[in-house]
């Protein structure tokens, strides 16, 4: 099965991420339920290796922590950008997260890319050249700031490929410690 982990985003914040949508041409919009933060993407995986998996996953023991989103951007540049999204305000709770994610993954021997964590939000895939509806997006969401919400779990989900785009399926949420109770961070 194709699976990504991610933080789930609380539905008031997909709403608003939602209403910020524009008629960009060439724009493919993730629908607003689809809206997350992916923490690691781990394609396809033997069924086999998913109980591993969980077992692994269910080995962090990190605080939740406060997130917040701010700020547009695209990838991999604004002349010839593929990705338009949201920013994540840094913390570094969540570069611990995300590296823990990783290394449960890579203990699991499933391979995971080189390149360094880049949290963002995924609006929209873009396959047409920049427009001026796309520049007007950016330049009028460079300093959006949207509310901030308690990261309390990370889900394990799976991706499955239809004609009509893919389906995000939770497979298992896994809680992450209240911090003062038995936090560790
Ligand atoms: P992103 O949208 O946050 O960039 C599920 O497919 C998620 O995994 C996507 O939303 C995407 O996160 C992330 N992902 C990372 N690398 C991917 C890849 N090579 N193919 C598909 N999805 C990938």
């Amino acid at each position: 099965m194709r699976l990504f982990i991610a933080i789930e985003i609380p539905g008031d914040i997909k709403t608003a991420i939602g209403g910020l949508r524009v008629d960009i041409p060439g724009a493919r919009w993730v629908p607003v339920e689809q809206i997350h933060l992916t923490l690691a993407f781990l394609g396809e995986v033997e069924e086999a290796a998913v109980e591993r998996l969980t077992e692994e996953l269910a080995r962090i023991h990190l605080s939740g922590f406060e997130l917040s989103f701010e700020g547009a951007g695209c990838f991999p540049n604004r002349h010839r950008p593929r990705i338009l999204w949201i920013g994540v305000v840094p913390h570094p709770h969540l570069i611990d997260l995300a590296s823990r994610v990783r290394e449960a993954v890579l203990a699991c021997n499933i391979p995971q890319e080189e390149r360094p964590f880049s949290p963002h939000i995924t609006l929209a895939r873009l396959k047409l050249s920049p427009s001026q509806a796309f520049d007007a997006f950016l330049d009028q969401n460079k300093k959006l700031k949207l509310p901030r919400f308690r990261v309390r779990e990370i889900t394990l989900f799976q991706s499955r490929l239809t004609p009509h785009g893919a389906v995000h399926i939770p497979v298992r949420s896994f809680s992450l410690a209240i911090a003062g109770v038995n936090g560790t961070l």
